[in-house]
């Protein structure tokens, strides 16, 4: 969050927001599942203006073996920010704040991980962000846990995740750019489908009903976003399904 004078930025017209959007309305949300032919699972996602990848490798074995845990896998998040994804270039490689990210992420999905069923083995998760627009996490969260679905990994649940915000004194759901970076508080959270939240942080400031607000707003975005993850699964298996009937004449004549 950019501290600057918010005052002469005008965050709503006519009721909407600069987008168009209503307080407690979501960005256009697209998601697109197994799009690496190399990865074990892989998710495409467009969260508003974010474009992010997603690729899950593993269970597989640890490097280095000293990482290894006897009873669990482990997770391993990378999430990074291609230096063409923001307007000023982002310097490559690692920093503060792709550290934090990866780590609220693994964070946010481990809980419904079963990693008992895969002891001395470690999950990798490469989260890579193209296009940013705020809310980069949540929808490196929300594609990260639609591809370790693809990949087959024993979850307990999905998770989903956006974030709520504070601009011109209004909470709104899914901050973009302009409201995260000007705006008076941004709340990510992520959360599995039964309301269990996995993330939950706070940049700026909000008063207790405000934070509770938002927290609601949020989690309900979380639910929106959560259906059509679900759906982008079932839609991508059900087409394999219908594929895998294609009657044996036909699937000789393509040979
Ligand atoms: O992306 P997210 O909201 O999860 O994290 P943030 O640190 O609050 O960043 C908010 C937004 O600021 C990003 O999504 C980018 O659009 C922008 N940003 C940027 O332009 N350059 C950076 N080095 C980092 C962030």
């Amino acid at each position: 969050m950019i501290a600057m004078d918010e005052s002469n930025i005008s965050f709503f017209k006519d009721g909407c927001r600069l987008d168009g959007r209503k307080a407690d309305q979501l960005r256009p949300l697209k998601i697109e599942v197994g799009v690496l032919a190399r990865a074990d699972g892989s998710c495409y996602i467009e969260m508003g203006g974010n474009k992010v990848i997603a690729a899950v490798y593993g269970p597989r074995e640890v490097h280095p073996r000293h990482l290894q845990e006897v009873t669990r896998a482990i997770v391993r998040y990378r999430y990074n920010m291609a230096s063409f994804s923001v307007e000023e270039r982002k310097r490559p490689g690692p920093d503060r704040r792709s550290y934090e990210l990866s780590k609220v992420s693994r964070e946010a999905l481990e809980p419904v991980i079963l990693t008992s069923y895969f002891p001395r083995s470690v999950i990798d998760v490469f989260v890579e962000v193209l296009q940013a627009d705020a809310g980069t996490r949540t929808a490196g969260i929300n594609a990260a846990s639609v591809a370790l679905a693809d990949a087959g990994i024993p979850m307990k649940s999905l998770i989903s995740s956006c974030a709520a915000g504070k601009v011109a004194d209004t909470i709104v759901l899914d901050p973009m750019k302009e409201e995260d970076n000007f705006g008076q508080a941004d709340l990510p959270v992520a959360m599995t489908p039964n309301g269990d939240i996995t993330l939950l942080q706070m940049d700026g400031g909000l008063s207790p009903a405000e934070l509770h607000e938002a927290v609601e707003m949020a989690m309900n975005g979380c639910r929106q976003i959560y259906e059509l993850q679900r759906k982008s699964l079932v839609d991508k298996y059900s087409q394999l399904e219908s594929l895998s009937q294609v009657p044996e004449q036909e699937a000789e004549a393509c040979d």
